[in-house]
């Protein structure tokens, strides 16, 4: 697993209490390991009842906190009482799951346990993800519980719906990994370059439909697109993702807007940008559709060889629509075109950022392999409004969002005042 910028060197103290879903702690505990952090485990007394403290050791290679009554930490902390030195140094406390008594146990300021003791000295932002089941998740108790936490500004992730341990079914499981990490990097991301920014992001291929079950389409996956969602959230943006594919998991915090064609895409792009700090046009917009969608489909004649012509028509170009709005509005304030091309790259991208008016091209060579439609890696060369061309090495989909985002935040003249 490739390392994840927003949480490479951070120091994370995962909390663990008693829930049958510990389990599911120790895979967050390996990605967040992977990502790049540095994970201290503090595991309560029921905790250690479903899960053993060495697995957690395992996965982080640190090691892990049982007991708020000894002494020596290990592990290079910068004091000899735990709760002080994990609580001193961490970036961020995750508690998950966290158990009904444990919650209680944060929102009261009880602290009879290394884990309460330790969020009582911790200064930094906590995530608590609720795990519990048979309807204890919907108690009032609990439920005012979460809205004194909430107050405070801890992030509460919401539990899933599914069955239970027990065999009930209701809302009280933990989510998956992907989305406890994508709740992670969301706390983590605040105060970021991009704070209270609104960016608006399209991606994936448009489908401009032939009939009820045909349509056109491209070879565009939205992962670049969904790379620079994340890259987006991770520096503390508001992101609208505007998407033409429903095929990749939506990245935690972003609203998602799904669209299918060219037509619907710029509707959406008009309304969501009027009050835009930033517009991202990652999608591959069909640039021909038919020029009448029938309403039947189309049948093909038994003993008939002929096959329908297909009149096509241009699609609108959002970016020349959204060049007239930001003439007679101002927003978005920065705009930030694409360019897939397959020859002539770096002319044809110059000459595209010009005629529509961007601050940024993403010029992308569509023919080599390791790069463009479909893969996770990306071949690209930055051009700015002024011509200068930032070519960046092969690298992942994740790593061009970021430097695309830099970007942005220093277009917005963001990127002095983060953090
Ligand atoms: O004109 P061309 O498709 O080559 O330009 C690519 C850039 O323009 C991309 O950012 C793409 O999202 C955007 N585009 C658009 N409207 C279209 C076609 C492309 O905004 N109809």
């Amino acid at each position: 697993m490739e390392h994840i910028t927003i949480l490479d060197d951070k120091r994370i103290i995962l909390g663990v209490t008693g829930s049958i879903a510990a389990y599911k702690a120790v895979d967050l505990a390996s990605k967040l390991t992977q990502a790049g952090a540095r994970v201290d485990v503090i595991m309560t007394g029921a905790a250690q009842r479903f899960v053993a403290p060495l697995t957690f050791q395992a996965v982080t290679g640190r090691p892990v906190y049982t007991s708020m009554w000894g002494t020596d930490t290990g592990g290079g902390l910068p004091t000899h009482i735990a709760h002080v030195g994990l609580g001193e140094g961490a970036d961020l406390l995750v508690v998950a799951p966290v158990t009904a008594n444990s919650l209680a146990k944060l929102a009261h300021g009880l602290a009879d346990d290394l884990l309460s003791v330790t969020a009582l000295a911790a200064r930094c932002p906590v995530v608590v993800a609720p795990a519990m089941d048979g309807g204890m998740y919907e108690h009032p108790t609990t439920q005012a519980n979460l809205a004194a936490l909430r107050e405070r500004g801890v992030t509460v992730i919401e539990p899933a719906r599914g069955r239970f341990a027990s065999g009930l079914v209701g809302r009280g499981r933990l989510p998956e990994t992907p989305v406890l990490l994508g709740h992670i990097r969301r706390a983590l991301g605040r105060g970021g370059s991009l704070e209270n920014m609104k960016v608006v992001i399209t991606a994936g291929g448009t489908r401009e439909p032939i009939d009820p079950v045909r349509y056109i389409t491209n070879r565009s996956s939205g992962k670049q697109g969904y790379a620079l969602a994340q890259a987006a959230l991770d520096a503390g943006a508001c992101v609208t993702l505007i998407s033409a594919t429903q095929q990749l998991p939506v990245p935690v915090g972003a609203v998602l807007v799904p669209v299918e064609s060219a037509e619907a895409m710029l509707d959406a792009v008009l309304t969501y940008s009027r009050d835009a700090d930033a517009l991202i046009m990652a999608a591959a917009v069909a640039d021909f559709r038919p020029a009448e969608i029938a309403q039947h489909k189309i049948k093909k004649a038994d003993q008939d060889d002929e096959a329908p012509t297909l009149a096509l028509r241009r699609t609108p170009d959002i970016l020349m629509a959204i060049k007239t709005q930001r003439a007679a509005t101002g927003h978005p304030r920065a705009v930030i075109g694409f360019a897939a091309e397959s020859h002539d790259l770096l002319e044809n991208a110059q000459a595209k950022l010009r005629r529509k008016g961007l601050d940024l091209i993403v010029a992308n060579d569509i023919t080599a392999p390791d790069a463009g439609f479909n893969v996770d890696t990306n071949r690209v060369v930055l051009i700015d409004a002024g011509g200068a061309q930032h070519p960046l090495d092969l690298t992942s989909k994740a790593r061009v969002g970021e430097a695309v985002i830099a970007r942005v935040a220093a277009l917005l003249g963001t990127e002095e005042e983060a953090r």
